[in-house]
């Protein structure tokens, strides 16, 4: 099990997260952050500090963000496990399923 970053941290990216996390396992993306499936621990210390509500224990991820799973789980496809975020920085890339996002509107 997991948690996942949903929708809400698109183009928002504000990486309270990371500050919180103890295995360093929350990865930026071009548009969003990505929790590595594997290297997360559930320690749950992340999901409160989040300002805009985007990370879930996947059981919990709200329905309309669904395909948010598969795209935590795949953006990882072709970095593997490395390890640690902070050595790998940020990636110039994104799962389609942002990709594909028009600009998300701030508030
Ligand atoms: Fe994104 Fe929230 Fe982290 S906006 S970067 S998931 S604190
Ligand atoms: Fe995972 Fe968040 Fe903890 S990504 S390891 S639940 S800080």
């Amino acid at each position: 099990m997991t948690y996942v970053i949903a929708q809400p941290c698109v183009d928002v990216l504000d990486k309270a997260c990371i500050e919180e996390c103890p295995v360093d396992c929350i990865y930026e993306g071009k548009r969003m952050l990505y929790i590595h499936p594997d290297e997360c621990v559930d320690c749950g210390a992340c999901e409160p500090v989040c300002p805009v509500e985007a990370i879930y224990y996947e059981d919990d991820l709200p329905e309309q963000w669904s395909e948010y799973y598969k795209a935590n789980v795949e953006f990882f496809d072709e970095i593997g496990s490395p390890g640690g975020a902070s050595k790998v920085g940020q990636l110039d890339t994104d799962h389609p399923v942002v990709a594909k996002l028009p600009p998300q509107a701030e508030e």
